[in-house]
C-alpha cells in the first residue's frame, strides 16, 4: 500500500508543487515507484514533469474521475511522465486540468469530501508513494486530498504570512479531521523551502520554527533559494538532469529530505 501524502498549505507559493515533484524525483532514485495526483487546477506539476494539454487529445484526468466518483476509476486517468529514465520508469502521474475548478461548486453535494479517496481505491496499492499536490487553499480541492491522504506535509517559506498559513493549516488538519472524514489524519512534517537565513527574517521566522511546530517535525535539511530549482522547473526536466554545481547539490538535498518519507513508510 502506498503511503498516501497530501502537500499543502493555505499560501500560495510555498514550494507545495516543487517539493511534490522534487521528492518524487529522489523517491523514483531510491528506486520507489510513486504516484503524483495532481489537486491544482493550474497544473504547475504536470507542466513541469513535461505534461502539456491538447485541447485536440485530451486524456482522462482527476476531474473527470472525481466526477465520475465509482471506486477506483481514476485508474483511468493514470498517465506517464516525460522525464527521463529512470524517472519516467516509477513515476506516474493522475493529472489535473484547468476545468477541476468544476468539481469545486459539487462540494455540498452528499460524500463530496470522500470522492477523491474512492476514485483512488486500490489504484495505487502497487506503488510506494502517492504525493497528491494540493493547491493553496483550504477549499473543497484540498480538503478532498486531505480526505484521501494518510498524512500531510505543510510546506512554507521561512517568512511571516508563509509560516501563519501553515499554522492555519496544521490548525484546520486538527480541528477538521472528522469532518474531513479521515480522524487520524496527521501533519508528518514541515518542509522549509526557499530558506535564506542570511536575512535578518529568515533567521528570525526559522528559529521559532521547532517551538511552533515541533522540532523533530521541522524536516531537515530547509531547502534554500536556488535558481536551479526554478531552472529545473521551466526546462520540466528532474533536477539531477540539468547536471552538476547546484542542481544535483539541490537533488543532494531532496534525496536527504525523502529519507523522511522513506522513515514514515516502513
Ligand atoms: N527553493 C527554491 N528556490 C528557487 N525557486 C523556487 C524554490 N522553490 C520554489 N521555487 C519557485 O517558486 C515558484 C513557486 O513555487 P511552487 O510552484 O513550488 O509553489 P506552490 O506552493 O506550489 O505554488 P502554488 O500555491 O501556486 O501552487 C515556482 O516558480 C518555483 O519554481
Ligand atoms: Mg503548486
Amino acid at each position: 500500500m502506498a503511503l498516501r501524502v497530501a502537500l499543502g498549505n493555505n499560501k500560495g507559493g510555498t514550494g507545495k508543487t516543487s517539493s511534490t515533484i522534487n521528492l518524487a524525483a529522489a523517491l523514483a532514485e531510491e528506486g520507489k515507484t510513486v504516484l503524483v495526483v495532481g489537486m491544482d487546477p493550474q497544473m504547475n506539476a504536470e507542466r513541469r514533469m513535461g505534461l502539456h494539454v491538447d485541447e485536440d487529445n485530451p486524456i482522462p484526468t482527476v476531474s473527470e474521475a472525481i466526477k465520475d466518483g465509482r471506486s477506483g476509476v481514476a485508474i483511468d486517468a493514470v498517465t506517464d511522465i516525460a522525464w527521463p529514465a529512470p524517472y519516467n520508469e516509477r513515476i506516474r502521474v493522475i493529472p489535473a486540468r484547468y476545468d477541476l475548478e468544476n468539481r469545486i461548486s459539487e462540494a455540498a453535494v452528499l460524500g463530496a469530501v470522500s470522492r477523491l479517496r474512492n476514485v483512488l481505491d486500490g489504484v495505487d496499492d502497487t506503488y510506494d508513494f502517492t504525493l497528491i499536490d494540493c493547491p493553496p487553499s483550504l477549499g473543497h480541492l484540498t480538503q478532498m486530498a486531505l480526505c484521501a491522504a494518510d498524512v500531510a506535509v505543510i510546506t512554507l517559506e521561512p517568512e511571516y504570512d508563509a509560516v501563519a498559513s501553515a499554522v492555519r493549516f496544521r490548525d484546520f488538519i486538527e480541528a477538521q479531521a472528522a469532518e474531513l472524514k479521515n480522524p487520524e489524519l496527521a501533519v508528518l512534517g514541515y518542509i522549509v523551502n526557499r530558506s535564506r537565513p542570511n536575512l535578518g527574517a529568515h533567521a528570525f521566522q526559522i528559529e521559532g520554527l521547532a517551538e511552533r511546530f515541533g522540532a523533530d517535525k521541522v524536516w531537515e535539511p530547509h531547502i534554500t533559494e536556488r535558481t536551479a530549482i526554478k531552472d529545473a522547473a521551466d526546462s520540466e526536466v528532474p533536477l539531477r538532469h540539468l547536471g552538476a554545481g547546484a542542481p544535483r547539490e539541490m537533488a543532494d538535498e531532496y534525496r536527504k529530505l525523502a529519507q523522511h518519507l522513506l522513515k514514515a513508510a516502513v
